[in-house]
């Protein structure tokens, strides 16, 4: 399936909000992708022109925080979210970026599974981090700096 990754523009932010809505139960607002948008790291994964994935974060100084990703349910198990983390961690590497981190919902069990095969290890949890069901956040982190 060919995909392309690409940064993600204003006008794509009807297409993500029905993706978000249907894959989260906390769903984000449209003003948070605006404001990712401004923050410079915020990608879409289209297939054949549609969009069918997101990633966005922000970056301070050499560290990195992953804020979202999502794959259309249709489309998971694919390696696309492999693919856009793998994306956005090599532009990071580029740009001498080497330290990364998320949180995840502790029963998250796809992002949890794709996160710890790209080398990322639970570095704390925050309690109750999550409403909407109530729930503690796992928080990961991945150290690429080559020593
Ligand atoms: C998490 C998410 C982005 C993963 O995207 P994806 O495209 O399905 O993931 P990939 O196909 O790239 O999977 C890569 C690896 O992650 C693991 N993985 C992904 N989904 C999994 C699942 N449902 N169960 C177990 N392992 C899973 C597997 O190891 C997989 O490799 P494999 O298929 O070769 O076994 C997707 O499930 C999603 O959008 N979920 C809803 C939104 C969400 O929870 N986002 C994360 C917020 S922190």
């Amino acid at each position: 399936m060919k995909t392309e990754i690409r940064e993600m523009k204003i006008e794509d932010i009807s297409t993500i909000m029905i993706l978000e809505k249907e894959l989260f139960s906390t769903a984000w607002e449209e003003e948070m992708f605006i404001e990712e948008i401004h923050n410079q790291y915020a990608y879409v994964l289209e297939l054949k022109n549609k969009i069918i994935g997101y990633i966005c974060g922000w970056k301070l100084l050499d560290e990195f925080n992953i804020t979202n990703i999502a794959i259309a349910a249709k489309f998971q198990r694919n390696g696309f979210g492999k693919a856009l983390v793998q994306f956005l961690m090599s532009k990071l590497l580029d740009e001498k970026c080497f330290l990364f981190f998320l949180e995840v919902r502790k029963s998250n069990l796809a992002a949890n599974k794709l996160y710890e095969m790209m080398g990322f290890r639970i570095i704390g949890s925050r309690k109750n981090y999550y409403h909407s069901p109530q729930e503690d956040a796992l928080i990961l982190g991945l150290n690429l700096k080559i020593i």
